[in-house]
């Protein structure tokens, strides 16, 4: 076969038929119903289903990264034991949008396999839905009756999700032939490899609600889908995709770390971390971290599971992170931004894997143990018990079992994890969302865009072109005292985005403005009325002077970013934002928490770039010449075709929608007010500036002066120093309180002797000084503590065995003690027996001393 780089060779075949190409979409969609972009179509749900108008070409083809990994399409179980299945995966795909139908689909597509890809007519069929008569009667247009089969909702029939647009759908496969696989699985619908399916053509008629009921779409289109791997390997003459040039790579780097070769038989771990390390890598790189629940929880599961398998071939320490740089190599030439998010992805996997290798081995032996007890279903409670304690998912603990025919007990597993899971799901299902059913389609159709005239200007004249209430449904006025949101025809209230906080401000004297967001690219304000307000009404709008501020705080944000990559490196990405009028939070992706010295670095070069000035200078491009120009763009970010690139001097440059100052002299001054993780690998940035940042200087000087006023200094650093020292030399004197007092000790036959009680001090050493200073001794000293007593006894040169001693005053005490002749030491529980005990330790001692 032909040697052909399919990626391009079929963009640049859309092209020639008039379709925009358009970029990958995120891995994350925007749309809560779907965990991940599991289609190329995801990312145009909305045109599909007449939400937004159509685009102009309404012809589209896309190369676009998917996760199945969850959800609906979950093909993590499956991975590394089949030849085709993979968590991550590149989608082609063609898109009309009520444009042509299944005519011209299936003829690109026709043209697209025998005269691009050149593949063998002989070797191709089709599938098409058993009541698509059309796609049926014009397949025959181009290949003989024989070769199409007629299949059921089951295998023609496809849905992005349980809801959403979908339709029947057409299949094209490949035989790989007979004398390969010849198993009785190997025919054309059974589930042998024989007949590989290489392209789905969807023939979008419908939207399924989350009832069930579906609806016909405003205009029947086209979704195709080919898998570029599967293509890929046909095109090299290969039977799994794993044995293409777009996996061995990867599998070569595995069989060098854990040091055995690779055979297909038995290489389904290999296989394994091949693919998820593409998963994790891509999921890292656009922005999802490590996390206990949701998108983040099922990337930690990938990385799990790649580790369990490396576990298998004998690979005991952190290795994924090794396998990054191949995917930058094999992949960072088409999607550029993972090169420089290398080292920061390489950090985060190994902070990962350590926390995962610091518990799988005791989780292993967990496992095993179980396995002992277990027949046929594995123990909901010890899966649930390695999930909790040792991080192992559920699929891990499944995929351990999987080739010994035994599974876990899930509805034991289920009833455990209840809790979790709920939290898990609320953090990606549909949020109940009062907008995603308003009559947004009603006011785009009606309206377009409003115009948004913010950036010049703080108030306008506007007309209200359309009102809704607070469910966003159409109404023709609000009555006084009432919340909705107002389409104006042009605004000055910019919509929240990008991280700066949609504005406030006042319909004058009618309603006061409490927000502005962007819904469906709709500019709509948030208000609450204090008379009527109506539809076609003119009114007169004027912004908060908060919105100066807010864009101080915005400036100061790109500031703040130029500065992190400039001084911790351009591995730096914007990972979140927040500006407000009195603070600003910035987050990003860096594996470890900035040290001081860093956090000053950073606050310098702000203030520096501040102090010295430059323009804001605003300029329009198309976005491919914006990212050349070395713009910043976020990842994921949907930008429009013309984009708007701000840049202040040399300072910074970036994409952006947001409001800004004209000079960043502007801004004041910027302080740093916190630093902190937000999750593994992202950290978080909060600053103030302009206002802002005097009411902190001002309230660090009112604290100040709040501490000198109580030091009555003014050098409080001193007196604090001063303060600190006097309070350690009365700690001091106060434990060497009781060596100070001095003892009394009488003279019995030229014996120094004495028995006494002291409160403070330690007795032990006590005794030893008055050792020390006297020839010959014998002294005793009992101490009171809350709700015990110690007692010590020393001799020197005299005949009294210390040991004896306490042990008599001990019995008095309601304790005991002993120890040596010259030293002993004892314990008494009864306070008042104190004076009692220290008529005993006299009379001993004189005794003996006779
Ligand atoms: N949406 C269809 C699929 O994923 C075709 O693109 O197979």
């Amino acid at each position: 076969m032909q040697k052909i780089d399919v990626r391009s060779a079929y963009l640049d075949f859309f092209k020639s038929k008039g379709h925009e190409v358009i970029e990958s979409a995120p891995l994350v969609p925007n749309d809560a119903t779907l965990l991940f972009t599991n289609a190329g179509m995801v990312p145009f749900k909305s045109i599909f289903t007449g939400e937004i108008p159509r685009p102009n070409p309404p012809i589209r083809t896309s190369c676009q990264t998917c996760i199945r990994a969850g959800g609906k399409h979950n093909d993590l179980d499956n991975v590394g034991y089949t030849a085709r299945h993979h968590t991550f995966f590149e989608m082609l795909g063609n898109f009309s949008f009520g444009e042509y139908f299944k005519q011209n689909a299936i003829s690109y597509a026709w043209e697209f396999v025998t005269e691009v890809l050149k593949l063998p007519k002989d070797k191709l069929y089709v599938t098409v839905h058993e009541k698509d008569d059309e796609a049926f009667e014009i397949w025959k247009q181009h290949i003989e009756e024989s070769r199409i089969y007629k299949f059921g909702d089951k295998d023609n029939f496809w849905a992005m999700g349980d809801t959403g647009p979908c339709g029947p759908c057409s299949e094209i496969f490949y035989d790989q032939g007979e004398e390969h696989f010849n198993t009785d699985e190997d025919y054309m619908g059974g589930d042998g490899d024989r007949f590989l399916e290489i392209w789905n053509l969807v023939f979008m008629q419908f939207e399924r609600s989350s009832d069930g009921k579906m609806t016909p779409l405003p205009k029947p289109s086209i979704d195709t889908g080919m898998g570029l791997e599967r293509v890929s390997a046909i095109m090299e003459g290969k039977f799994s995709n794993y044995d293409s040039n777009l996996f061995m790579p990867y599998i070569e780097e595995v069989a060098k770390l854990c040091g055995k070769p690779y055979e297909y038989e038995s290489g389904a771990s290999y296989r394994v971390i091949s693919d998820h390390i593409r998963s994790v890598t891509f999921l890292l790189a656009q922005g999802t971290t490590f996390d206990k629940e949701g998108r983040g929880y099922v990337l930690r599961r990938i990385l799990r599971r790649a580790v369990r398998h490396g576990y298998l071939l004998g690979i005991k320490k952190p290795f994924m992170h090794k396998l990054v740089d191949k995917v930058c190599e094999m992949m960072g030439s088409h999607y550029t931004y993972l090169n420089n998010k290398k080292d920061s992805i390489k950090e985060q996997i190994l902070l990962e894997e350590e926390r995962f290798f610091s518990t799988i081995s005791s989780g292993l032996e967990l496992f095993n143990e179980e396995l002992k007890n277990t027949k046929d279903v594995f123990s909901g409670d010890v899966a649930f018990k390695l999930y909790d304690t040792y991080g192992f998912p559920l699929d891990l603990t499944a995929d351990m079992l999987r080739d010994k025919g035994m599974v876990v007990d899930e509805a034991r597993f289920d009833e455990l994890m209840n809790e979790q899971k709920t939290r898990a799901k609320a953090a990606w299902k549909g949020s109940g969302d009062k907008s995603q059913k308003g009559d947004f389609k009603e006011l785009l159709e009606q309206y377009n865009q409003n115009e948004f005239i913010g950036y010049s200007t703080l108030s306008s004249k506007s007309k209200i072109l359309a009102i809704l209430d607070d469910n966003f449904k159409i109404t023709d006025k609000l009555q006084p005292n009432q919340e909705g949101w107002v389409m104006f025809d042009k605004t000055p209230f910019y919509a929240q985005s990008g991280g700066q906080c949609g504005d406030s401000g006042v319909i004058k004297d009618k309603a006061i403005v409490l927000d502005t967001q962007k819904f469906h690219g709709l500019n709509l304000s948030l208000v609450k009325t204090n008379g009527t307000l109506a539809q076609n009404e003119s009114v007169v709008l004027e912004v908060s002077e908060d919105r100066h501020e807010i864009a101080r705080h915005h400036s100061a944000t790109h500031l703040l970013h130029a500065a992190l990559r400039k001084i911790l490196g351009s591995h730096i990405t914007q990972a979140g934002s927040s500006v407000e009028a009195t603070k600003l939070r910035f987050d990003f992706s860096h594996p470890k928490a900035l040290t001081a010295d860093e956090l000053t670095q950073i606050e310098n070069y702000v203030n520096q770039a501040i102090i010295k000035g430059a323009n804001a200078n605003v300029e329009i491009m198309d976005l491919q010449s914006a990212k050349d120009s070395g713009a910043i763009a976020l990842f994921g970010e949907k930008y429009e075709d013309d984009v708007r690139v701000l840049s202040f001097g040399d300072v910074s440059k970036e994409l952006c929608g947001g409001t800004h100052v004209k000079n960043i002299n502007e801004i004041g001054s910027f302080f740093i007010t916190k630093e902190s993780g937000v999750s593994a690998g992202v950290r978080r940035i909060e600053a103030v500036c302009s206002n802002a940042a005097t009411n902190f200087a001002k309230e660090i000087r009112a604290e100040l002066e709040e501490i000198r006023a109580e030091l009555k200094t003014n050098q409080p650093i001193v007196n604090i120093k001063k303060l600190k020292d006097e309070i350690r030399s009365l700690k001091d004197e106060l434990k060497n309180s009781g060596r100070s007092k001095s003892i009394k000790l009488d003279d019995v036959n030229g014996i120094k002797f004495g028995v006494e009680v002291i409160e403070n001090g330690d007795i032990k050493s006590l005794i030893d000084d008055i050792k020390n200073a006297n020839s010959s001794v014998a002294v005793m000293l009992i101490q009171p503590k809350e709700d015990k007593i110690l007692v010590a006894a020393g001799v020197k040169n005299a005949n009294i065995k210390a040991g004896e001693w306490v042990k008599q005053v001990a019995q008095t005490l309601g304790g005991n003690g002993g120890g040596r002749d010259d030293f002993a030491t004892a314990g008494g529980k009864d306070i008042s027996k104190i004076p009692d005990a220290q008529k005993v330790a006299v009379e001993f001692a004189k005794e003996k001393l006779k």
